[in-house]
């Protein structure tokens, strides 16, 4: 018995048969235990000589077990580690470093030259209530001038944005009657068009607004212009054009000169509207303010000579890698 153990253990090459030869010599039901159950009918001579034996083999055996146990397990610890080596010789596998996207860039360019001017920066939905987008602008329900911005409605009362002027409402209602308020308000606009390369039903508009004591136009011309020849060069020539929204008044159209595509609209500004002022709980005797929203595809397009605005949305790798450094 021992013998035939001894050998089955020795060649035994993985572990779940140790396991099984275990059970089948020293588990309950093994051959080495049956005999010391059979102890009980020998005679009293022969018990001490037979037990003595039988335990010497289990003595033996348990040693094999563990023993055989010990080299095995060493020996699937090296070949995992053999198996999970790694060669730091290899060459890696190269990625390509991504850049910024230019409409996102644009939007940081005048973030960056807007907070230097003491600006906040705020943010509202994109899915927006009439009453923001409308109402709270002095564009009632029957207004003619919301057909200047051919909606996407949802619900009767809820709509995309069309503007991030809805924004303004929001922003001075949370401001709660304070001055001075001096925030920019970038983010996505939708309206019903139809695509080609200069329009898309969905584009980026960053808002500005300014209330406080004696906020003139001569102070929006100021900050348009600084943030025109910051964006554009020093020498930038910029045009007000007089123009008409229900919330500014006066209203105007900002151009700028292109050498060769000519004089080119950026944004839409104005004096905010009394009406605005005070839908929004600001005493507009005590205050005043400006506003203007800056189409920022079209900034983009001008300063890296895109000519089509699709171009922006596509992101093909082709057109994006041309952005690498700015
Ligand atoms: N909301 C206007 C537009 O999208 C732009 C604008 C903003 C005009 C603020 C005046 C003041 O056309």
């Amino acid at each position: 018995l021992r013998t035939e153990a001894l050998q089955e253990i020795q060649s035994a090459t993985e572990m779940e048969l140790i396991k099984d030869l275990k059970v089948k010599y020293l588990g309950k039901k093994g051959e080495l235990t049956a005999v010391l159950r059979g102890m009980g009918s020998l005679s009293a001579e022969e018990r001490p000589v037979i037990g003595g034996l039988a335990n010497e083999v289990r003595a033996a055996l348990e040693t094999a077990f563990a023993q055989k146990s010990e080299s095995l397990e060493t020996a699937e610890l090296e070949a995992k580690l053999q198996s999970e080596t790694i060669d730091v010789t290899l060459p890696g596998a190269s990625l390509e470093p991504g850049s910024i996207h230019p409409l996102h860039s644009v939007i940081e360019q005048i973030e960056d030259i807007f907070i230097g001017m003491g600006f906040e920066i705020a943010e509202g939905p994109e899915v927006e209530l009439d009453h923001y987008n409308f109402e709270m602008l002095n564009l009632p329900k029957d207004h003619p001038a919301r057909d200047m911005q051919d909606s996407f409605y949802i619900t009767p009362e809820i709509l995309l944005r069309t503007h991030t002027s809805s924004v303004q409402g929001r922003t001075l209602l949370a401001k709660e009657g304070e001055v001075p308020v001096r925030i920019i308000m970038p983010g996505k606009v939708y309206r019903r068009d139809d695509d080609d390369a200069t329009h898309s039903h969905q584009f980026t508009q960053i808002e500005g607004l300014v209330v406080d004591r004696g906020v003139s136009m001569g102070e929006l011309k100021g900050v348009l212009l600084q943030l025109i020849q910051k964006m554009f060069g020093p020498d930038t020539e910029v045009r007000l054009r007089p123009s008409y929204f229900p919330f500014t008044e006066p209203s105007v159209e900002v151009d700028i000169y292109h050498p060769e595509k000519g004089w080119l609209e950026i944004l839409g500004a104005g004096m905010v509207h009394p009406r605005v002022l005070e839908k929004a709980g600001y005493d507009s005797e005590r205050y005043t303010g400006f506003a203007f929203g800056l189409g920022v595809e079209r900034v983009a397009m001008l300063k890296y000579d895109i000519d089509d605005i699709r171009h922006l949305y596509n992101n093909d790798l082709r057109f994006l890698r041309q952005f690498k450094s700015v």
